[in-house]
């Protein structure tokens, strides 16, 4: 068990990667998980502060807080493979859609969805403040206020509560919202900032 560690399956890609090297620059121990960690070792050589590398089952085994940041189609499967190797009472961050845990597959782990409307390629320009809010839902107040701190852990990345984890479905329209946008407007870097708040 390594204290205040953060797992990032599916670390080595896109949205994952600049997620994973944003909260080690932000002083988080990261475990990046993948299926491959030979492959992973390699791409994480050159990052800075505390970051493992270990293959997914064994990087949830030693974290009480997962990052899911994996295609969503291949979702079930990772869930299969490496719920039951979850602590129990640790906290699943979702990156993709809501997932659904079959009874008896997991021990207690409490899910929430936050960074899925920031864009990979601004995630990935560590060096830069993200300049934005994040939403966050989750299905307790223990799951929610996890995926908060890490969020407030980012500069200039502001987290919104937004309740239960059902409004992950209006997180996703707000993630297809901001890829219209920049389509529409020739853009690469629409996401979003709630104001009255
Ligand atoms: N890209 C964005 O701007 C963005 C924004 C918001 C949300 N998201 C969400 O973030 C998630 C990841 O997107 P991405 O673009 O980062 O994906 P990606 O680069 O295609 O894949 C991420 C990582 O997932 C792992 N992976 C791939 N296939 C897998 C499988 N069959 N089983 C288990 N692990 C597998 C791979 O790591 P290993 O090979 O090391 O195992 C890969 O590096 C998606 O669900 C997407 O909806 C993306």
């Amino acid at each position: 068990m390594i204290p205040g560690a953060v797992a990032i399956l599916g670390g080595t890609g896109q949205q994952g990667s600049g997620l994973a090297r944003r909260l080690a620059a932000a002083g988080i121990h990261v475990v990046v998980g993948s299926r491959n960690p030979e492959r992973a070792r390699a791409v994480t050589a050159a990052w800075s502060g505390a970051v493992d590398v270990a293959a997914n089952g064994a990087a949830v085994a030693d974290v009480d807080t997962v990052v899911f940041a994996v295609p969503f189609g291949t979702i079930d499967a990772l869930i299969d493979d490496v719920g039951p190797r979850m602590r129990s009472g640790a906290v699943a961050i979702d990156l993709t859609v809501p997932l659904t845990f079959a009874g008896g597959k997991m021990p207690a782990v409490a899910l929430a969805c936050a960074f899925k409307t920031v864009p990979a390629h601004l995630l990935d320009r560590v060096d830069e403040p993200l300049d934005c809010d994040e939403f966050v839902c989750g299905d307790s107040d223990a799951a929610r206020e996890r995926a908060l701190a890490l969020v407030a852990v980012l500069p200039q990345l502001r987290g919104v509560d937004v309740g239960p984890l059902s409004r992950a479905r209006a997180i996703e329209q707000l993630t297809a919202l901001a890829v219209a946008i920049n389509r529409r407007h020739k853009r690469h870097d629409a996401r979003f900032r709630v104001v009255g708040l």
